[in-house]
Protein backbone atom coordinates (compact mmCIF):
# COMPACT_ATOMS: atom_id res chain seq x y z
CA UNK A 1 0.00 0.00 0.00
CA UNK A 2 1.03 3.75 -0.52
CA UNK A 3 1.22 4.61 3.00
CA UNK A 4 1.73 8.20 1.76
CA UNK A 5 -2.29 8.11 1.26
CA UNK A 6 -3.96 5.83 1.97
CA UNK A 7 -4.41 6.36 5.47
CA UNK A 8 -5.11 9.99 5.14
CA UNK A 9 -8.57 11.10 6.57
CA UNK A 10 -11.66 12.01 4.39
CA UNK A 11 -13.48 14.46 6.67
CA UNK A 12 -10.78 15.21 9.88
CA UNK A 13 -9.08 17.81 10.34
CA UNK A 14 -5.54 17.43 9.26
CA UNK A 15 -2.75 18.96 7.17
CA UNK A 16 -0.89 17.99 3.97
CA UNK A 17 2.50 18.22 4.96
CA UNK A 18 3.86 18.19 8.83
CA UNK A 19 3.34 17.38 12.76
CA UNK A 20 0.47 18.46 14.53
CA UNK A 21 -0.63 18.01 18.10
CA UNK A 22 -2.84 20.23 20.66
CA UNK A 23 -5.31 21.99 19.67
CA UNK A 24 -4.68 25.32 20.71
CA UNK A 25 -6.89 29.01 21.48
CA UNK A 26 -10.31 27.82 19.16
CA UNK A 27 -12.55 31.39 18.71
CA UNK A 28 -15.13 32.47 16.49
CA UNK A 29 -14.40 36.13 15.41
CA UNK A 30 -16.12 38.05 12.45
CA UNK A 31 -17.33 35.67 10.66
CA UNK A 32 -14.33 32.29 10.95
CA UNK A 33 -14.05 30.23 13.34
CA UNK A 34 -10.49 29.64 14.17
CA UNK A 35 -7.98 26.38 15.02
CA UNK A 36 -4.35 27.02 16.10
CA UNK A 37 -2.93 23.92 16.54
CA UNK A 38 0.66 22.74 17.92
CA UNK A 39 2.75 22.58 14.92
CA UNK A 40 6.14 21.80 13.35
CA UNK A 41 6.53 22.91 10.16
CA UNK A 42 9.94 21.37 9.66
CA UNK A 43 8.81 17.73 9.41
CA UNK A 44 6.30 14.86 10.68
CA UNK A 45 8.11 14.52 14.25
CA UNK A 46 6.96 16.46 16.83
CA UNK A 47 9.61 19.70 17.30
CA UNK A 48 10.33 23.59 16.36
CA UNK A 49 6.99 23.74 17.96
CA UNK A 50 4.78 26.86 16.86
CA UNK A 51 1.53 27.74 16.29
CA UNK A 52 -0.37 26.50 13.05
CA UNK A 53 -3.29 28.35 12.09
CA UNK A 54 -6.55 27.12 10.32
CA UNK A 55 -9.79 29.11 9.61
CA UNK A 56 -13.21 27.53 8.62
CA UNK A 57 -17.17 29.08 8.35
CA UNK A 58 -18.43 26.04 9.39
CA UNK A 59 -16.04 23.93 11.55
CA UNK A 60 -15.78 21.34 8.68
CA UNK A 61 -14.14 22.94 5.47
CA UNK A 62 -10.50 24.67 7.00
CA UNK A 63 -8.38 26.80 4.80
CA UNK A 64 -4.92 26.96 6.35
CA UNK A 65 -2.78 30.43 6.73
CA UNK A 66 0.34 30.66 7.57
CA UNK A 67 1.37 29.96 11.51
CA UNK A 68 0.11 32.15 13.81
CA UNK A 69 3.07 32.58 15.99
CA UNK A 70 6.62 30.51 15.94
CA UNK A 71 9.36 31.04 18.15
CA UNK A 72 11.56 33.86 17.61
CA UNK A 73 11.74 35.96 20.77
CA UNK A 74 13.76 35.27 24.12
CA UNK A 75 10.67 34.46 25.77
CA UNK A 76 9.54 31.75 23.22
CA UNK A 77 13.22 30.85 21.76
CA UNK A 78 12.40 26.99 22.05
CA UNK A 79 8.87 26.39 21.45
CA UNK A 80 5.44 28.14 21.12
CA UNK A 81 3.86 25.34 23.37
CA UNK A 82 -0.20 25.12 24.39
CA UNK A 83 -2.33 27.86 25.33
CA UNK A 84 -6.03 29.31 24.61
CA UNK A 85 -7.44 32.10 23.15
CA UNK A 86 -10.04 34.77 24.86
CA UNK A 87 -12.01 37.12 23.12
CA UNK A 88 -12.14 40.39 25.38
CA UNK A 89 -14.71 42.86 25.37
CA UNK A 90 -14.59 45.27 22.31
CA UNK A 91 -14.06 41.34 20.97
CA UNK A 92 -10.69 41.69 21.18
CA UNK A 93 -9.26 38.40 20.70
CA UNK A 94 -6.04 37.87 22.83
CA UNK A 95 -3.60 34.34 22.90
CA UNK A 96 -1.84 32.94 25.96
CA UNK A 97 0.63 30.54 25.17
CA UNK A 98 3.48 28.81 26.94
CA UNK A 99 6.87 29.91 25.62
CA UNK A 100 9.81 27.45 26.27
CA UNK A 101 12.99 29.66 26.90
CA UNK A 102 15.76 27.35 27.06
CA UNK A 103 16.82 24.04 26.54
CA UNK A 104 15.81 23.10 29.73
CA UNK A 105 12.94 23.67 29.23
CA UNK A 106 11.87 26.64 31.62
CA UNK A 107 8.19 27.84 30.62
CA UNK A 108 6.74 30.95 30.86
CA UNK A 109 3.36 32.24 29.92
CA UNK A 110 3.06 35.01 26.85
CA UNK A 111 0.30 36.90 25.67
CA UNK A 112 -0.18 37.47 21.18
CA UNK A 113 -2.41 39.96 19.82
CA UNK A 114 -3.60 40.40 16.19
CA UNK A 115 -1.16 42.79 14.07
CA UNK A 116 -5.04 44.10 12.41
CA UNK A 117 -8.02 43.11 13.85
CA UNK A 118 -9.84 44.50 10.78
CA UNK A 119 -8.42 41.45 9.14
CA UNK A 120 -11.08 38.49 9.87
CA UNK A 121 -8.89 36.01 8.98
CA UNK A 122 -6.57 37.51 12.05
CA UNK A 123 -3.37 36.83 9.70
CA UNK A 124 -0.99 38.34 11.63
CA UNK A 125 -0.45 38.58 15.21
CA UNK A 126 2.23 40.66 17.62
CA UNK A 127 3.84 39.54 20.50
CA UNK A 128 4.53 42.64 22.60
CA UNK A 129 8.21 43.45 24.24
CA UNK A 130 6.27 43.49 27.88
CA UNK A 131 6.47 39.47 27.60
CA UNK A 132 6.57 37.10 29.62
CA UNK A 133 3.36 38.01 31.60
CA UNK A 134 4.13 34.81 34.19
CA UNK A 135 7.13 33.04 35.25
CA UNK A 136 7.26 30.53 38.20
CA UNK A 137 8.14 31.33 41.45
CA UNK A 138 10.87 29.90 43.50
CA UNK A 139 8.22 27.37 44.63
CA UNK A 140 6.61 26.18 41.36
CA UNK A 141 8.39 23.60 39.00
CA UNK A 142 9.37 25.42 36.27
CA UNK A 143 9.93 22.81 33.80
CA UNK A 144 6.11 21.59 34.50
CA UNK A 145 4.27 25.01 34.15
CA UNK A 146 2.57 25.63 31.22
CA UNK A 147 -1.43 25.38 28.79
CA UNK A 148 -3.34 28.71 30.37
CA UNK A 149 -6.86 28.26 29.95
CA UNK A 150 -9.28 31.05 28.14
CA UNK A 151 -10.06 33.51 30.94
CA UNK A 152 -12.87 34.26 32.18
CA UNK A 153 -13.99 37.73 33.59
CA UNK A 154 -15.21 37.16 37.99
CA UNK A 155 -17.92 39.13 39.07
CA UNK A 156 -14.98 41.26 41.34
CA UNK A 157 -14.04 42.16 37.60
CA UNK A 158 -10.76 40.01 38.00
CA UNK A 159 -9.65 38.18 35.13
CA UNK A 160 -8.41 34.83 36.10
CA UNK A 161 -6.70 31.48 34.38
CA UNK A 162 -5.22 28.26 35.69
CA UNK A 163 -2.07 27.26 34.71
CA UNK A 164 -1.30 23.37 34.29
CA UNK A 165 1.72 22.23 36.95
CA UNK A 166 2.67 19.45 38.89
CA UNK A 167 4.95 19.34 42.37
CA UNK A 168 6.36 16.14 42.52
CA UNK A 169 4.01 13.58 41.50
CA UNK A 170 0.98 16.12 42.44
CA UNK A 171 -1.16 17.54 39.71
CA UNK A 172 -1.76 21.01 40.06
CA UNK A 173 -3.68 24.02 38.17
CA UNK A 174 -2.31 27.07 39.75
CA UNK A 175 -5.22 29.94 39.81
CA UNK A 176 -3.92 33.50 38.42
CA UNK A 177 -5.81 36.79 38.73
CA UNK A 178 -5.65 40.30 36.44
CA UNK A 179 -7.18 43.24 36.57
CA UNK A 180 -5.77 44.15 33.36
CA UNK A 181 -5.09 41.30 31.92
CA UNK A 182 -1.08 42.11 31.72
CA UNK A 183 -0.65 41.90 35.56
CA UNK A 184 -1.30 38.39 37.36
CA UNK A 185 -0.79 37.61 40.51
CA UNK A 186 -1.15 33.69 41.49
CA UNK A 187 -3.16 32.81 44.41
CA UNK A 188 -2.89 32.02 47.36
CA UNK A 189 -3.25 28.32 46.77
CA UNK A 190 -4.34 26.26 43.47
CA UNK A 191 -7.92 26.01 42.53
CA UNK A 192 -6.92 22.41 42.67
CA UNK A 193 -5.06 19.77 43.16
CA UNK A 194 -4.75 15.67 43.06
CA UNK A 195 -1.96 13.41 44.52
CA UNK A 196 -0.58 10.93 42.48
CA UNK A 197 -1.88 12.12 38.80
CA UNK A 198 1.51 13.49 37.57
CA UNK A 199 1.36 16.86 35.76
CA UNK A 200 -1.44 18.08 34.60
CA UNK A 201 -1.22 19.48 30.98
CA UNK A 202 -3.87 21.22 28.79
CA UNK A 203 -6.07 22.33 31.61
CA UNK A 204 -9.53 23.14 30.78
CA UNK A 205 -12.29 24.95 33.23
CA UNK A 206 -15.70 25.61 32.06
CA UNK A 207 -19.60 26.00 33.06
CA UNK A 208 -22.03 23.98 32.40
CA UNK A 209 -26.10 24.66 32.44
CA UNK A 210 -28.09 22.07 34.46
CA UNK A 211 -31.29 22.38 32.80
CA UNK A 212 -30.52 24.59 29.80
CA UNK A 213 -29.45 22.67 26.31
CA UNK A 214 -27.52 25.50 25.24
CA UNK A 215 -23.41 25.74 26.41
CA UNK A 216 -22.24 28.59 28.11
CA UNK A 217 -19.35 31.23 27.50
CA UNK A 218 -16.93 30.71 29.52
CA UNK A 219 -17.24 34.17 32.02
CA UNK A 220 -20.81 32.59 32.92
CA UNK A 221 -18.42 30.92 36.21
CA UNK A 222 -20.11 32.31 38.64
CA UNK A 223 -23.60 32.17 37.97
CA UNK A 224 -26.12 29.72 39.43
CA UNK A 225 -27.95 26.48 37.96
CA UNK A 226 -24.80 25.49 36.40
CA UNK A 227 -22.06 22.77 37.34
CA UNK A 228 -18.27 23.13 36.14
CA UNK A 229 -15.75 20.63 33.97
CA UNK A 230 -12.29 20.72 35.19
CA UNK A 231 -10.32 18.52 32.24
CA UNK A 232 -6.72 17.82 32.73
CA UNK A 233 -4.48 15.57 30.65
CA UNK A 234 -2.74 13.33 31.95
CA UNK A 235 1.00 12.75 30.36
CA UNK A 236 1.36 8.89 32.13
CA UNK A 237 -1.81 7.90 30.61
CA UNK A 238 -1.90 9.68 27.55
CA UNK A 239 -5.67 10.26 28.66
CA UNK A 240 -8.29 12.98 29.21
CA UNK A 241 -10.10 13.27 32.88
CA UNK A 242 -12.48 15.63 33.78
CA UNK A 243 -14.93 15.61 37.15
CA UNK A 244 -17.75 17.99 37.17
CA UNK A 245 -18.04 19.52 40.16
CA UNK A 246 -18.74 23.12 42.23
CA UNK A 247 -16.67 26.23 41.54
CA UNK A 248 -16.17 28.49 45.12
CA UNK A 249 -15.14 31.78 43.48
CA UNK A 250 -14.76 33.66 46.83
CA UNK A 251 -12.85 30.54 48.30
CA UNK A 252 -10.46 30.68 44.76
CA UNK A 253 -11.81 26.86 45.01
CA UNK A 254 -12.91 24.14 43.03
CA UNK A 255 -14.54 20.94 44.65
CA UNK A 256 -15.62 17.88 42.38
CA UNK A 257 -19.12 16.53 43.22
CA UNK A 258 -19.13 13.44 45.54
CA UNK A 259 -18.81 10.64 43.76
CA UNK A 260 -16.50 12.04 41.39
CA UNK A 261 -12.61 10.43 40.81
CA UNK A 262 -9.60 12.84 39.92
CA UNK A 263 -7.46 11.09 37.44
CA UNK A 264 -6.58 7.47 36.59
CA UNK A 265 -9.93 5.90 37.43
CA UNK A 266 -11.80 9.15 36.86
CA UNK A 267 -14.15 9.57 33.98
CA UNK A 268 -12.73 10.39 30.39
CA UNK A 269 -13.76 12.65 27.93
CA UNK A 270 -12.93 9.11 25.50
CA UNK A 271 -11.25 5.94 26.11
CA UNK A 272 -9.27 5.76 23.28
CA UNK A 273 -6.94 8.24 21.44
CA UNK A 274 -8.02 11.51 22.26
CA UNK A 275 -5.60 13.77 24.25
CA UNK A 276 -5.02 17.77 25.08
CA UNK A 277 -8.49 18.51 24.26
CA UNK A 278 -9.81 22.25 24.34
CA UNK A 279 -13.20 23.47 24.32
CA UNK A 280 -14.61 26.74 23.32
CA UNK A 281 -18.01 28.76 23.34
CA UNK A 282 -19.78 29.08 20.27
CA UNK A 283 -21.33 32.60 20.06
CA UNK A 284 -23.31 32.09 16.47
CA UNK A 285 -24.85 28.76 17.61
CA UNK A 286 -24.52 28.95 21.71
CA UNK A 287 -22.87 25.83 22.12
CA UNK A 288 -19.71 24.51 23.78
CA UNK A 289 -17.38 22.87 21.08
CA UNK A 290 -14.49 20.55 22.30
CA UNK A 291 -12.15 18.56 20.20
CA UNK A 292 -8.52 16.86 20.81
CA UNK A 293 -5.80 15.80 19.56
CA UNK A 294 -5.86 12.11 18.09
CA UNK A 295 -2.39 10.84 17.74
CA UNK A 296 -0.79 8.55 15.08
CA UNK A 297 -0.56 4.61 15.95
CA UNK A 298 1.83 3.72 13.44
CA UNK A 299 5.53 4.05 13.96
CA UNK A 300 7.73 7.12 13.46
CA UNK A 301 9.10 5.95 10.34
CA UNK A 302 5.80 5.14 8.86
CA UNK A 303 4.79 9.44 9.57
CA UNK A 304 8.50 10.39 7.96
CA UNK A 305 7.23 8.59 4.59
CA UNK A 306 3.47 9.58 5.12
CA UNK A 307 5.42 13.28 5.45
CA UNK A 308 1.80 13.94 8.07
CA UNK A 309 1.14 13.13 11.49
CA UNK A 310 -1.35 13.66 13.98
CA UNK A 311 -5.42 15.00 12.99
CA UNK A 312 -7.64 16.63 15.12
CA UNK A 313 -10.96 14.59 15.90
CA UNK A 314 -14.43 15.77 15.04
CA UNK A 315 -15.44 18.76 16.83
CA UNK A 316 -17.65 17.46 19.84
CA UNK A 317 -20.76 19.67 21.55
CA UNK A 318 -21.11 18.61 24.83
CA UNK A 319 -23.71 18.97 27.59
CA UNK A 320 -23.78 17.64 30.79
CA UNK A 321 -25.97 14.29 30.78
CA UNK A 322 -29.64 14.56 32.33
CA UNK A 323 -28.40 12.32 35.55
CA UNK A 324 -26.00 14.41 36.19
CA UNK A 325 -23.32 12.26 36.59
CA UNK A 326 -21.13 13.22 33.56
CA UNK A 327 -21.22 14.72 30.17
CA UNK A 328 -22.24 14.05 26.61
CA UNK A 329 -20.68 14.19 23.74
CA UNK A 330 -21.80 14.31 19.94
CA UNK A 331 -20.50 15.35 16.76
CA UNK A 332 -21.26 19.07 15.55
CA UNK A 333 -24.73 19.03 13.85
CA UNK A 334 -22.65 20.51 10.56
CA UNK A 335 -21.18 17.27 10.01
CA UNK A 336 -24.25 16.20 8.49
CA UNK A 337 -23.71 18.43 5.91
CA UNK A 338 -20.75 15.90 4.29
CA UNK A 339 -23.35 13.02 4.31
CA UNK A 340 -24.37 11.62 1.05
CA UNK A 341 -25.94 8.22 -0.01
CA UNK A 342 -27.51 6.40 2.41
CA UNK A 343 -28.13 3.00 2.91
CA UNK A 344 -31.07 1.69 5.75
CA UNK A 345 -31.82 -1.60 7.63
CA UNK A 346 -34.83 -1.85 9.79
CA UNK A 347 -35.83 -4.67 12.12
CA UNK A 348 -33.31 -6.99 11.28
CA UNK A 349 -32.30 -9.66 13.73
CA UNK A 350 -28.80 -10.94 14.45
CA UNK A 351 -29.40 -14.13 16.12
CA UNK A 352 -25.96 -15.71 17.83
CA UNK A 353 -23.11 -15.84 15.47
CA UNK A 354 -24.88 -13.99 12.48
CA UNK A 355 -23.38 -10.89 11.00
CA UNK A 356 -25.33 -8.24 8.15
CA UNK A 357 -23.23 -6.33 5.58
CA UNK A 358 -24.32 -2.65 5.11
CA UNK A 359 -23.57 -2.66 1.37
CA UNK A 360 -23.82 0.52 -1.16
CA UNK A 361 -21.70 2.90 0.60
CA UNK A 362 -18.02 3.79 1.19
CA UNK A 363 -17.48 1.87 4.06
CA UNK A 364 -13.96 3.67 4.30
CA UNK A 365 -15.35 7.30 4.49
CA UNK A 366 -18.95 6.66 6.28
CA UNK A 367 -21.14 7.89 9.17
CA UNK A 368 -22.96 5.14 11.15
CA UNK A 369 -25.80 5.18 13.21
CA UNK A 370 -27.81 2.39 14.52
CA UNK A 371 -30.00 1.12 17.40
CA UNK A 372 -30.06 -2.42 19.09
CA UNK A 373 -32.42 -3.78 21.10
CA UNK A 374 -32.96 -7.10 22.78
CA UNK A 375 -35.90 -8.62 24.67
CA UNK A 376 -34.31 -9.60 27.69
CA UNK A 377 -31.17 -9.31 29.62
CA UNK A 378 -32.01 -12.66 31.51
CA UNK A 379 -28.69 -14.20 29.24
CA UNK A 380 -26.21 -11.31 30.56
CA UNK A 381 -22.92 -12.95 31.88
CA UNK A 382 -22.45 -12.64 35.22
CA UNK A 383 -20.12 -9.60 36.18
CA UNK A 384 -17.01 -10.80 38.61
CA UNK A 385 -16.06 -8.24 40.45
CA UNK A 386 -12.27 -8.78 40.77
CA UNK A 387 -12.50 -7.08 37.04
CA UNK A 388 -12.86 -3.97 38.94
CA UNK A 389 -9.14 -4.03 39.75
CA UNK A 390 -8.37 -5.00 36.04
CA UNK A 391 -7.55 -2.48 33.67
CA UNK A 392 -11.19 -2.21 31.55
CA UNK A 393 -8.80 -2.68 28.35
CA UNK A 394 -7.36 -6.20 29.33
CA UNK A 395 -11.28 -6.63 30.00
CA UNK A 396 -12.07 -5.93 26.62
CA UNK A 397 -8.96 -7.74 25.20
CA UNK A 398 -10.03 -10.67 26.72
CA UNK A 399 -13.71 -10.89 26.12
CA UNK A 400 -12.78 -9.40 22.40
CA UNK A 401 -15.99 -9.34 19.74
CA UNK A 402 -15.34 -13.35 18.72
CA UNK A 403 -15.74 -13.96 22.24
CA UNK A 404 -19.54 -15.38 23.06
CA UNK A 405 -21.11 -14.19 25.62
CA UNK A 406 -25.05 -14.06 26.41
CA UNK A 407 -26.17 -10.22 26.00
CA UNK A 408 -23.47 -9.55 23.24
CA UNK A 409 -20.84 -8.65 22.30
CA UNK A 410 -22.51 -7.08 19.71
CA UNK A 411 -22.27 -4.02 17.05
CA UNK A 412 -20.60 -3.15 14.03
CA UNK A 413 -17.32 -4.05 12.61
CA UNK A 414 -15.48 -1.35 10.77
CA UNK A 415 -12.52 -1.01 8.52
CA UNK A 416 -13.27 -5.05 7.58
CA UNK A 417 -11.53 -6.85 4.95
CA UNK A 418 -12.87 -9.13 2.52
CA UNK A 419 -12.09 -12.58 4.44
CA UNK A 420 -12.20 -10.67 8.12
CA UNK A 421 -8.53 -10.93 7.92
CA UNK A 422 -8.68 -7.60 9.24
CA UNK A 423 -11.60 -5.68 11.24
CA UNK A 424 -11.86 -3.28 13.96
CA UNK A 425 -15.03 -3.94 16.24
CA UNK A 426 -17.02 -1.31 18.13
CA UNK A 427 -19.25 -3.36 20.08
CA UNK A 428 -20.71 -3.95 23.54
CA UNK A 429 -21.06 -6.73 26.20
CA UNK A 430 -23.81 -6.46 28.65
CA UNK A 431 -23.29 -8.12 32.69
CA UNK A 432 -24.85 -8.92 34.90
CA UNK A 433 -24.05 -7.64 38.68
CA UNK A 434 -25.90 -8.27 41.38
CA UNK A 435 -29.03 -6.07 40.63
CA UNK A 436 -27.88 -3.77 38.30
CA UNK A 437 -26.31 -4.32 34.69
CA UNK A 438 -23.07 -3.06 33.72
CA UNK A 439 -22.17 -2.19 29.95
CA UNK A 440 -18.75 -2.47 28.49
CA UNK A 441 -18.30 -0.70 25.51
CA UNK A 442 -14.96 -1.27 23.14
CA UNK A 443 -13.16 -0.47 20.31
CA UNK A 444 -10.74 -2.96 19.22
CA UNK A 445 -7.28 -2.20 17.36
CA UNK A 446 -5.75 -5.86 17.99
CA UNK A 447 -6.63 -7.10 14.57
CA UNK A 448 -7.48 -3.91 12.40
CA UNK A 449 -4.32 -4.47 10.42
CA UNK A 450 -1.81 -7.30 9.39
CA UNK A 451 1.08 -4.80 10.53
CA UNK A 452 2.29 -6.36 13.71
CA UNK A 453 4.78 -3.23 14.67
CA UNK A 454 1.39 -0.72 14.93
CA UNK A 455 0.49 0.05 18.76
CA UNK A 456 -3.64 -2.04 18.50
CA UNK A 457 -4.68 -1.34 21.76
CA UNK A 458 -8.23 -2.89 22.81
CA UNK A 459 -9.72 0.39 24.45
CA UNK A 460 -12.67 0.39 26.25
CA UNK A 461 -14.83 1.60 28.48
CA UNK A 462 -18.11 1.42 30.84
CA UNK A 463 -21.31 3.12 30.12
CA UNK A 464 -23.63 4.34 32.36
CA UNK A 465 -26.87 3.67 30.81
CA UNK A 466 -30.49 3.40 31.95
CA UNK A 467 -31.23 -0.52 30.26
CA UNK A 468 -35.13 -0.56 31.06
CA UNK A 469 -36.29 -0.04 27.22
CA UNK A 470 -33.63 -2.70 26.34
CA UNK A 471 -31.93 -0.45 23.38
CA UNK A 472 -28.50 0.61 23.45
CA UNK A 473 -26.84 3.00 19.90
CA UNK A 474 -24.00 3.58 18.81
CA UNK A 475 -22.49 5.89 16.20
CA UNK A 476 -19.16 5.29 14.49
CA UNK A 477 -17.35 7.56 12.21
CA UNK A 478 -15.32 6.04 10.07
CA UNK A 479 -12.52 7.68 8.18
CA UNK A 480 -9.52 5.15 6.42
CA UNK A 481 -7.59 5.57 9.62
CA UNK A 482 -9.81 6.32 12.47
CA UNK A 483 -12.87 5.10 13.81
CA UNK A 484 -14.48 7.61 16.56
CA UNK A 485 -17.33 6.23 18.52
CA UNK A 486 -19.84 7.57 20.96
CA UNK A 487 -22.15 5.08 22.71
CA UNK A 488 -25.76 5.55 24.12
CA UNK A 489 -26.06 8.97 23.05
CA UNK A 490 -22.61 9.92 23.63
CA UNK A 491 -22.32 8.66 27.29
CA UNK A 492 -18.93 7.12 26.14
CA UNK A 493 -16.90 7.94 23.24
CA UNK A 494 -14.11 5.72 21.87
CA UNK A 495 -11.34 6.94 19.25
CA UNK A 496 -9.00 4.44 17.48
CA UNK A 497 -6.13 5.06 15.32
CA UNK A 498 -5.76 1.82 12.63
CA UNK A 499 -3.92 1.08 9.55
CA UNK A 500 -5.22 -1.84 7.81
CA UNK A 501 -3.82 -2.80 4.71
CA UNK A 502 -6.29 -5.03 3.01
CA UNK A 503 -9.59 -3.09 4.17
CA UNK A 504 -8.95 -0.09 2.11
CA UNK A 505 -10.79 2.36 -0.12
CA UNK A 506 -13.41 0.28 -2.17
CA UNK A 507 -11.98 -3.15 -0.14
CA UNK A 508 -13.30 -1.84 2.90
CA UNK A 509 -16.48 -3.54 4.32
CA UNK A 510 -19.00 -2.66 7.08
CA UNK A 511 -20.88 -5.28 9.44
CA UNK A 512 -23.24 -5.32 12.17
CA UNK A 513 -22.47 -8.50 13.80
CA UNK A 514 -23.92 -10.51 16.86
CA UNK A 515 -21.74 -13.25 19.06
CA UNK A 516 -23.85 -13.53 21.96
CA UNK A 517 -26.46 -15.82 22.81
CA UNK A 518 -29.73 -13.64 23.23
CA UNK A 519 -30.89 -12.11 20.00
CA UNK A 520 -30.02 -8.83 18.79
CA UNK A 521 -32.47 -6.86 16.11
CA UNK A 522 -31.22 -3.61 14.48
CA UNK A 523 -33.94 -1.56 15.51
CA UNK A 524 -32.65 0.99 13.02
CA UNK A 525 -29.48 1.63 11.24
CA UNK A 526 -28.22 4.70 9.32
CA UNK A 527 -25.13 4.20 7.34
CA UNK A 528 -23.80 6.86 4.72
CA UNK A 529 -20.70 7.69 2.65
CA UNK A 530 -19.29 11.02 3.70
CA UNK A 531 -18.05 13.63 1.11
CA UNK A 532 -14.32 14.79 1.64
CA UNK A 533 -14.76 18.77 2.52
CA UNK A 534 -12.08 21.25 1.88
CA UNK A 535 -9.05 20.35 4.15
CA UNK A 536 -6.31 22.69 4.55
C1 LIG B 1 0.42 18.15 25.43
C2 LIG B 1 1.68 18.99 25.45
C3 LIG B 1 1.48 20.28 26.22
C4 LIG B 1 2.54 21.17 25.66
C5 LIG B 1 2.53 20.76 24.20
C6 LIG B 1 3.87 20.83 23.52
O1 LIG B 1 0.38 17.26 24.35
O2 LIG B 1 2.75 18.24 25.99
O3 LIG B 1 1.56 20.13 27.63
O4 LIG B 1 2.25 22.53 25.83
O5 LIG B 1 2.05 19.43 24.15
O6 LIG B 1 3.74 20.57 22.14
Amino acid sequence: VNVKRVYRTGFHFQLERNWINDPNGPIYYNGFYHLFYQYNPEGAVWGNIAWGHSVSKDLINWKKLEPAIFPSKIFDKYGCWSGSATVLPGNKPIILYTGVVDENITEVQNYAVPADYSDPYLRKWIKPDNNPLIVADESMNTTAFRDPTTAWLGLDGLWKILVGSRRKHRGIVYLYRSRDFMNWVKAKHPLHSSANTGNWECPDFFPVSLHATNGLDTSLMERNNIKHVLKVSLDGTRYDYYTLGTYFPQLERYIPDKNMVDGLRGLRYDYGNFYASKSFFDPIKKRRIMWAWANESDTTLDDVEKGWAGIQTIPRSILIDPNGRQLLQWPIEELETLRRKKVELHKKKLKKGEHVEVKGIAAAQADVEVTFSFHSLDKAEKYDFSWDELDTQKLCSQKGSTVQGGVGPFGLLTLASQDLKEYTPVFFRIFKANSKHIVLMCSDASSSSLREELYKPSFAGFVDVDLTDKKLSLRSLIDHSVVESFGAGGKTCITSRVYPTLAIYENAHLHAFNNGTETIIIEKLDAWSMNSPQMN
